[in-house]
């Protein structure tokens, strides 16, 4: 594990927090306890200096003695018995080292006084309680018991839970190590996982890698979130894949075209002057195409990229339809087709931009001219309290159910010979499509085979902006 890596991190503060709540805590436990025992132990020596008051009948009595031999034994603390002249008369379980002096002066005036003295002091390094009581037997003779204990004993159970501490702090330490590696391997393993994908999708562009990873919490959102944008990149690579190889190929064509015409007419291959501008009028017509296509590219490659501003306007609808009928009837009396446009009496007024909706138009009524070989073409505008509909309706070829959803695809085209052959890219559609979403607007094909297509264009009066 990386000594930067988050784990190692995550780690290194449980440890750290550990360490902060425990060792104070110790630390209040240890003083908690200390003053426990003291007072405990005062208690103790208090209670046991005033039972033996009350039953000291004569000082010099020897079962006076063995009373508090007795007494000192069963708690294992140590005593002595001095006379109101300071001196020692008896002393019990005597250990080494307790104190050399029993009392102070200030000590002795206190139990001359009659009060209960009590002191904690240190001799040698041992802890020591003393607690001494004034006393008289029944001959009215005065003295002091003086009770001592050794906080060696105390300090034993205190010693024991010191150790206890440490343990539950190993113990904790422990347990914090343990838990880092499980957290490190939890959620460690699909963060590498997810890194090592990242880089090599990056590196490498292979937009086909995933990550193989499932969880219903953040790391899972982070790699559905990566599979998503792998997901969104491969599509887009295969799209400019095939987008190129499609270009490629549609230069290529009348690229041919040009060159075989230009190389006859260059190498005189033509029988009259007649056929010579008929190779002229083809090499002519190619550029053209040429020139449309990249017109049509640019166009589509501004849209997709939201680099058009639409111009909005207000204007009548109707006007713009029976415009559009006016300028393509030369083209479909051309081929024999009536065409003429249904409009409502009221104006249709409509909020869009006029020109992006003249190409919508004129895109769809060259469709309809381009695949209707008899019979007629409509376009009929009409108008419901939210909507502008525009329908554009022919008989022409029609199209299979099984086409239409591919209709809006770059370069898609039915029958491609047929549509190149009328001067087709393929691109139309998805100009006209990119269009009309611009403008909040939907657009619908229905079309039978041989009978014709109608396309239905339906567009909000007001966009959203206002
Ligand atoms: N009214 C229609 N009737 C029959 N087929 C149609 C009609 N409109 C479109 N199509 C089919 O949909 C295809 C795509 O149309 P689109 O307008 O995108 O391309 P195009 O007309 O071939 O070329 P251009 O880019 O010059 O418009 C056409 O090639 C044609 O096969
Ligand atoms: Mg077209």
């Amino acid at each position: 594990m990386k000594l930067n890596s988050v784990i190692f991190k995550l780690g290194a503060t449980i440890l750290f927090l550990q360490l902060i709540i425990l060792i104070p805590l110790g630390y209040i436990i240890l003083q908690l306890l200390l003053n426990y025992s003291i007072n405990q132990t005062e208690t103790q020596l208090a209670q046991l200096s005033e039972k033996y008051a009350t039953q000291v009948h004569h000082l010099e009595d020897p079962e006076n003695f063995q009373l508090l031999d007795h007494l000192t034994d069963m708690t294992n603390t140590s005593a002595v018995i001095i006379d109101h002249n300071g001196e020692k008369i008896i002393e019990t379980n005597w250990k080494e080292g307790i104190t050399d002096q029993i009392l102070t002066d200030d000590q002795k005036q206190q139990l001359a006084e009659g009060k209960t003295v009590i002191e904690e002091y240190t001799n040698n390094g041992s802890t020591y309680l003393k607690v001494a009581q004034p006393i008289s037997d029944d001959d009215g003779e005065r003295a002091s018991v003086v009770l001592f204990s050794s906080f060696g004993l105390i300090s034993n159970s205190i010693h024991n839970i010191v150790i206890l501490v440490i343990l539950a702090s190993l113990g904790a330490v422990a347990l914090a190590i343990g838990f880092t590696i499980f957290i490190s391997k939890k959620l460690g393993a699909p963060l590498i996982a997810m890194e090592k994908v990242a880089k090599q999708i990056a590196e490498k562009k292979d937009f086909s890698l995933r990550v193989n990873y499932k969880a219903n919490d953040e790391i899972g959102s982070l790699a559905t979130a990566i599979n998503d944008l792998s997901q969104t990149l491969e599509r887009y690579q295969t799209n400019r894949n095939e987008f190129f190889s499609n270009i490629t190929h549609e230069l290529k064509t009348p690229l041919t075209y040009v060159k075989g015409y230009a190389n006859a007419v260059r190498h005189e291959m033509y029988q009259s002057d007649e056929e010579k501008n008929e190779f002229l009028e083809i090499i002519e017509n190619e550029a053209d195409h040429i020139s449309n296509l990249m017109d049509d590219l640019m166009d589509l490659s501004k849209i997709e990229e939201g680099k058009i501003d639409l111009n909005k306007e207000s204007f009548d609808m109707n006007s713009l339809a029976e415009e559009m009928v006016r300028r393509s009837h030369f083209r479909a009396a051309q081929k024999d087709l009536e065409l003429y446009a249904i409009t409502p009496k009221q104006p249709t007024r409509i909020t869009a931009d006029k020109s992006r909706m003249e190409q919508i138009l004129t895109n769809l009524v060259e469709n309809a001219v381009r695949y209707t070989e008899e019979g007629e073409i409509s376009v009929k505008v009409l108008e419901n309290e939210t909507n502008v509909e525009v329908f554009v309706q022919d008989t022409g070829i029609g199209i299979k159910k099984e086409d239409i959803p591919y209709l809006f695809e770059r370069f898609y085209r039915v029958d491609k010979s047929r549509s190149r052959a009328n001067g087709g890219t393929g691109l139309g559609l998805s100009i006209v499509r990119n269009l009309v979403e611009l403008h909040e607007g939907s657009i619908e094909f229905d079309s039978e085979i041989n009978k014709g297509t109608t396309v239905k264009l339906t567009f909000p009066k007001l966009s959203k902006e206002e």
